[in-house]
């Protein structure tokens, strides 16, 4: 079975998590013989033919990545220019990936994600929903792969079901919340890592203040 990916994210292919994502889920699909393509979001010369890609299948994936709980602006936009379908047989699944690690993070963006394809006249096939996904991109290959290779394996099932059921995304999402002693522990010895890490990154984009300033705080 062909089917269109459109990656919802704003930064470039070359940058973008969801990207390399999306790539692994390919591989996974692909490997029984069915087959897909892939639109992205950040290069506004792709618009047009991911809508006609949209318009012209009954077999979609939207992946994107988290961005302030929910949705990107810039898959929005794109979504807010699309055509209703008016005969029903399209199905949209959705894969969302976050930067925080608790699943819990992605549920706001779920719940929209599950009225959406209604609005375009499509059913829903489920959300994939996977967080800690921030370093993907700053890891070598091998650390990479490793992070990755989940997505191969959803895209294997995917192409099995087509649909992303309840309780396999559940499994894959975990953990809902960080337990309380986790937390404890990446207070005592994440946070500094983090902040070191963090301040190295800022500077080297060109930041020369403190991260943790608060230039517009009024002292309360
Ligand atoms: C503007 C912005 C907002 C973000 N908001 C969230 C968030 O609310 N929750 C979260 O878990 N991650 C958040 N992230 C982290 C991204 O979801 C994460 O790094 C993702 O892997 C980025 O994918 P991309 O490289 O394809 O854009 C945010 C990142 C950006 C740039």
């Amino acid at each position: 079975m062909h089917l269109v990916i459109i990656n919802g994210a704003a930064r470039p292919q070359s940058r973008s998590n969801t990207a390399k994502i999306i790539a692994a889920f390919r591989m996974g699909y692909e490997e029984s013989g069915s087959t897909s393509e892939v639109w992205h979001l950040s290069d506004r010369a792709q618009w047009a033919g991911a809508a006609q890609a949209f318009a012209a299948s009954d077999n979609i994936l939207i992946a994107l990545p988290l961005y302030v709980e929910n949705v990107p602006g810039i898959l929005l936009e794109f979504l807010a220019g699309l055509e209703p379908k008016t005969t029903p047989g399209t199905q949209i699944a959705f894969l969302v990936q976050g930067g925080f690690p608790e699943a819990s993070q992605s549920r706001c963006c779920e719940k929209y994600l599950e009225k959406l394809p209604e609005l375009l006249g499509c059913a829903y096939a489920g959300t994939l929903i996977k967080g800690d996904m921030f370093g993907l991109r700053l890891m070598d290959e091998k650390e990479g792969q490793e992070l990755l290779r989940p997505f191969t394996r959803m895209g294997r099932h995917f192409a099995d079901t087509h649909r992303f059921e309840k309780e396999t995304v559940a499994a894959f999402a975990g953990p809902e919340y960080l337990s309380a002693k986790e937390c404890r522990m990446f207070r005592l010895f994440g946070r500094p890592v983090q902040r070191l890490f963090m301040g190295r990154m800022a500077k080297k984009l060109g930041c020369t203040g403190p991260l943790d300033a608060r230039p517009y705080s009024t002292g309360n």
